[in-house]
């Protein structure tokens, strides 16, 4: 089974990756040492650079016992053109799993279709989704269920907007996005969640709108990567949507503010914030590696 999206998951599954996750996360606090993936072998197909997903990925797979190649994309013959259907299909005669970090869906959506091993998506121009699901498992832990919580996303519509927006509409939260206008997140994907959610979905141009009453704030760069060449133009248009502290005060006080990094401080952040109390950057971060150990285990086994 592929994870492409979060689209094709169900509230109980996607519960579940949590549950399972926030488990893991404790076991190996209490320094139990797992096994459950000795002799799978997954490659990593990157072609983005990636710190923490990369790394925790890796890491993930080391602490349940496996192993990993990690296939930087201009290393493989995909650099030369090769179809993505042969490179799936061979791929899957030597590896239990393909991580992949790419530009369009498309190309995950592909390899997907030939691979019969799973592959899962590391961060698509469209989605971020092993993010969101560590995002979820994040605030669960610091706000408890996410159906009584009201989530805020400042800033750009993009591949992380889009997830949350899947997530928001699969878990029953409320979700209330800001982006300036020509920054929309995709149209037919959040057509689709508002068509089916149960709690309001709703895509707004005020900051100060978003975060009302919201529990948990999120923002990421303004120019996701593949856009440097517009960071400079975006930079002005996106200076409203700073997250900053005075924007924290229109929010629940006890709010907490989620960025997956890589963060510009100054940008779309502030680093008083970031470095600030409210700020669960951190543990967010750490958190990467307990999903990707739950994600690898259903996803192998
Ligand atoms: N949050 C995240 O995906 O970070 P990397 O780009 O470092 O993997
Ligand atoms: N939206 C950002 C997320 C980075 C993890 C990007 O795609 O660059």
């Amino acid at each position: 089974m592929h994870l492409t999206s979060l689209w094709n998951f169900s509230r109980a599954e996607l519960a579940a990756y949590i549950e399972r996750a926030l488990t893991l996360k404790a076991e190996a606090k209490a320094g139990a040492r797992h096994q459950m993936l000795a002799g799978k072998v997954i490659g990593l197909v990157f072609e983005k650079p990636s710190t923490r997903t990369r790394v925790s990925f890796e890491a993930a797979m080391y602490a349940l016992g496996g192993q990993v190649i990690y296939l930087p994309g201009r290393d493989t013959q995909l650099a030369r053109n090769e179809p993505l259907k042969d490179m799936a299909r061979v791929m899957s005669r030597y590896i239990h799993g393909l991580v992949v970090r790419t530009y369009g869906q498309e190309i995950v959506e592909e390899l997907a279709r030939y691979a019969t091993v799973p592959v899962i998506n590391a961060l698509t121009d469209l989605h971020h989704p092993c993010q969101i699901l560590s995002d979820i498992m994040t605030v669960v832990e610091k706000r408890g269920p996410m159906a009584n919580l009201k989530v805020a996303w400042v800033g750009d519509g993009n591949n992380m907007a889009n997830s949350w927006i899947q997530a928001a509409c699969r878990l029953g939260f409320a979700l209330t996005l800001a982006c300036p206008e020509g920054y929309d997140p995709d149209a037919a994907i959040l057509k689709a969640a508002q068509a089916e959610a149960v709690k309001p979905i709703t895509l707004v141009r005020d900051p100060r709108e978003a975060v009302r009453e919201a529990q948990v704030i999120n923002a990421d760069v303004w120019a996701s990567m593949g856009q440097e060449a517009e960071a400079e133009a975006r930079i002005r248009v996106f200076q409203p949507y700073q997250v900053n502290s005075a924007l924290l005060r229109q929010a629940d006080p006890e709010a907490i503010v989620l960025h997956c990094l890589p963060a510009h401080r100054g940008e779309e952040i502030t680093d008083e914030v970031l470095e600030g109390p409210q700020s669960a950057a951190w543990d967010q971060a750490e958190n990467k590696m307990h999903i990707h150990k739950a994600i690898l285990e259903r996803h192998l086994l």
